[in-house]
């Protein structure tokens, strides 16, 4: 077993900008007049050295990102590489803070855009995708609430989450119970990047707090036995990002990933890219790195997709209709 490309996947943890192709994102500056050369390699690639820089060049591209028509145009193109890769359905975060600048009325119009792009890749490409609206940590709760307004204002069939990503240091989770609140009573479903840059007690305080029934990444539960049985006895779900965690340095490699061993503890896990380009890495690669690194075969593959399937937020016609 070692070409996975047309392994039927999906694909929980995925930011929909994070996603976009270096010469997309290349395209749009020079069109628009924008000098982002300082962001990429010699080779074109997205170039940063750790988390915080990331995160710095993770914005930067997102400011030629202007227009519905741009959202449109960079979700076909993110839809596309998922389906060459046998995902059949993607859970994206969408972030009106890099989109509309949080303008909840903008918002819909690029919400609109996406959801266009999104009927027209299911018809061409056979892949389903689903929105789960996105605050930024390091722009602060009072932002956060806006982002929540955003989401509850579009919570419907294809708006269908709600999460915390960003700067994991940033603040607490507690300040951000407000916007959870209004998301969940807006039927979405939830998650937060908890457990990526600080430890158990950040997963802790994601599922306290903010009541989540997934982790975006939240591998750093590994470092407290009590916490890895609590999250097998709730099922709990992890959106682990091997890939992502390896290049960011969380971990030194794969073998180091303690993706395998929360498997092992009964922990319900599912597999992303994260932001594929910067992390060099697609689902293929991603299921790959697993079969090498922990002998991963067909049951183990097979676990992935039933997770999935259990922990998206789609709705159960959708959800059988992909059984
Ligand atoms: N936004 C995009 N990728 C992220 C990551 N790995 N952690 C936190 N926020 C992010
Ligand atoms: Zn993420």
């Amino acid at each position: 077993m070692n070409d996975f490309t047309n392994l039927p996947k999906l694909e929980l943890h995925l930011h929909l900008e994070g996603a976009a192709p270096p010469a997309f994102i290349r395209g749009l500056a020079q069109r628009k007049g924008v000098d982002l050369s300082g962001i990429f390699d010699e080779q074109g690639a997205y170039k940063y050295k750790g988390f915080v820089d990331f995160l710095r060049v993770y914005e930067a591209a997102c400011t030629v990102l202007t227009t519905p028509q741009d959202f449109h145009d960079l979700t076909l193109a993110v839809l596309e590489q998922s389906a060459a890769h046998g995902v059949i359905y993607s859970e994206a975060f969408l972030s009106p803070d890099f989109c509309g600048g949080g303008d909840l009325l903008a918002w819909r119009d690029y919400m609109a855009a996406i959801q266009t792009a999104a009927q027209t890749a299911e018809a061409q490409m056979g892949v389903t995708l689903r929105g789960c609206i996105t605050c930024i940590r390091h722009f602060g709760p009072e932002q956060a609430r806006i982002i929540a307004r955003c989401a509850q204002e579009t919570a419907g069939d294809f708006i269908t989450g709600f999460g915390i990503a960003g700067d994991e240091n940033a603040g607490e989770l507690a300040d951000f119970i407000y916007s959870f609140d209004a998301a969940r009573e807006a039927g979405l479903g939830l998650t937060a990047h908890a457990g990526e840059w600080r430890g158990p007690d950040e997963v802790r305080a994601a599922l306290k707090h903010l009541r989540v029934s997934r982790i975006g990444h939240g591998v750093r539960a590994i470092d407290d036995p009590a916490l890895v049985d609590h999250l097998a006895e709730t099922g709990t779900v992890l959106e682990v990002c091997p890939g992502s965690n390896v290049v960011l340095g969380v971990y030194p490699d794969l073998r180091a990933h303690p993706v395998e061993k929360l498997r092992a503890a009964g922990v319900a896990i599912t597999v992303s890219t994260d932001d594929p380009p910067f992390f060099h890495t697609d689902m293929s690669a991603e299921y790959a790195g697993l079969h090498r690194a922990f002998g991963w075969e067909q049951p183990e593959f097979d676990a992935l997709a039933q997770t999935g399937l259990r922990a998206a937020f789609c709705d159960d016609s959708t959800r059988a209709r992909l059984a």
